[in-house]
Parts: structure tokens; C-alpha cells; sequence
């Protein structure tokens, strides 16, 4: 189940880099955010590979050369630097990406590992008696991609609050709608509001699992993994944090011509 979970964790952390640079296109973002010297100088490769992504999609981007231009002409009418949820989001993903890629690595040997317990070595003749059974790097591994996948969530609900808010959004209508008549168009009020509280769901399963470790059979299992149920935890976080996703991606797609 872990393995299955960390297979969707990946693809959605990868399409959350996507749309942290789409953000900053549809935003006239100042591009250099993403410049490779800022995240080398930085060392964490998360974060070096989350900018490297970011710069890749900006760098043929139409919307960022207008932009420039857009920037030339108004400089003293803008804010210097963009807002944290832009400028700082290779700083933000790459950490979790690294959790993420730490987890899957523990996975990946815990799966192709040896659990039985006891454990018959016929070279010397004697079973050894040991804990390989104890599912202790799932339940690890589970709750620190679960908070990973939380935090994923929390930057890209913070991007999507200042494209739909008019005192941020530079310009695109209030609530993205697409009039400018608040009775006849909600805009995507309602995704942002449905997206607050995916991410409010999001923060909660944040919460570890492995901290509520039960002692059972006459303390015999004092200590037991809870892989499956953070496994559970993580998986519903996963399917969360693709509906805010998919939202994020509504305003984007293009209507069917
Ligand atoms: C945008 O949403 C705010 C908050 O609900 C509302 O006060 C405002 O009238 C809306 N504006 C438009 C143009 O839809
Ligand atoms: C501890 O639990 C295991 C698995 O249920 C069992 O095989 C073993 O006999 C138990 N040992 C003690 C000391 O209770």
C-alpha cells in the first residue's frame, strides 16, 4: 500500500512544480527566482531539481517575455520582489521532495526485505530469533510523506488565494471571474473556497500516527508499527490533495473550440 501511495505522491509532487511555474507565468512573476546560481549556492538538491523544473517551463513562456516588458515600464509601481508563495517555492517543494524521495527509498528495500521471523540460517544450523517483522520504516516512512503531502497542498492553496484575490492577481478579474458583476458570476470563488477546505483536511491528516503506539498482548507487542494505518492516512491525503489540484487547474484549461 506504501508503494502505491508513494507512486501518486510522486506525480502529484511533480505536477505541483508545474503549476508553482504556471503560477508565476499567469502572475508576471520575475522569473529569476528560479535562477540556477540562487539554488547551487543553496546545496539541497530538492530544491535544485523543483527550480531547474520551473525554469525549464518558464524559459519558453511568452506570457514571462511580456511581462519583462511589463516590468520596465512600471518598475516603481510594483512590489520589488514577488510574495513568498512564488518566490520562495523551490524552497518550499524541494524539501518534501527530498522527504518524499527518502521515503520511497525506504520502501523500496523494506519490499524486497526478508521479515520472517524466525529466521533459519542452514549454513550454521540455528534459527535466529529476531524483529524483522516490525514495520517500523512504513509507518515512518508514511507519516513523513503525509506531512509532505500536506505542505504541498498548504503552498499551492496559497498561490491559488492571491490569483483569485484582485488586490494580488495583478490585474486578472476579482475571483477570476469572467465578468465583472458579482451577482451573475461567482468566478472561482467556490473552488478557492473548496480548496480551503481540502487543505484544512490536508493539515489534519498531517498529523503522525506513529505517535499513538498502543501496547498489546500482555505487553509482549509494547511497541508495534501502525504501518497500515498511516498508509490509510497517507492515501486519503493523496486523494485530497489531488482534487486541489485539479482545481488549481481549472482556470488554466483551455475551453473546447
Ligand atoms: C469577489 O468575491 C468577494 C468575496 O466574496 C466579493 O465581495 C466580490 O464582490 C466579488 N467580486 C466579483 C467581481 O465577483
Ligand atoms: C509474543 O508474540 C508472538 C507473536 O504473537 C508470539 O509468537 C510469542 O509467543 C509472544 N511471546 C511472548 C513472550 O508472549
Amino acid at each position: 500500500m506504501a508503494a502505491m501511495v508513494l507512486f501518486d505522491t510522486h506525480i502529484l509532487a511533480i505536477l505541483s512544480e508545474l503549476l508553482a511555474a504556471i503560477f508565476a507565468e499567469v502572475l508576471n512573476g520575475k522569473p529569476q527566482f528560479t535562477d540556477h546560481l540562487i539554488h547551487k549556492l543553496k546545496h539541497h538538491p530538492g530544491q535544485i531539481e523543483a527550480a531547474a523544473i520551473m525554469q525549464h517551463i518558464l524559459d519558453g513562456s511568452g506570457l514571462v517575455k511580456a511581462a519583462r516588458k511589463y516590468h520596465e515600464i512600471d518598475a516603481l509601481k510594483k512590489p520589488k520582489q514577488d510574495r513568498y508563495a512564488m518566490r520562495t517555492s523551490p524552497q518550499w517543494l524541494g524539501p518534501q521532495i527530498e522527504v518524499i524521495r527518502a521515503a520511497t527509498k525506504m520502501i523500496e528495500r523494506e519490499i524486497n526485505s526478508v521479515n520472517d521471523n524466525p529466521l533459519v540460517d542452514v549454513s550454521r544450523d540455528i534459527a535466529l530469533h529476531g524483529g524483522n517483522f516490525q514495520g517500523t520504516p512504513i509507518g515512518v516512512s508514511m507519516d513523513n510523506t503525509r506531512i509532505a503531502v500536506a505542505s504541498i497542498g498548504k503552498l499551492m492553496f496559497a498561490q491559488f488565494t492571491e490569483l483569485v484575490n484582485d488586490l494580488y492577481n495583478k490585474g486578472l478579474t476579482p475571483n477570476l471571474s469572467g465578468g465583472w458583476n458579482p451577482s451573475l458570476d461567482y468566478g472561482f470563488k467556490g473552488a478557492e473556497i473548496a480548496m480551503a477546505s481540502y487543505c484544512s483536511e490536508l493539515q489534519y491528516l498531517a498529523n503522525p500516527v506513529t505517535t499513538h503506539v498502543e501496547s498489546t498482548e500482555n505487553h509482549n507487542q509494547s511497541v508495534n508499527s501502525l504501518g497500515l494505518i498511516s498508509a490509510r492516512k497517507t492515501a486519503e491525503a493523496v486523494d485530497i490533495l489531488n482534487s486541489c489540484l485539479l482545481l488549481i487547474w481549472l482556470p488554466f484549461a483551455k475551453p473546447l473550440t
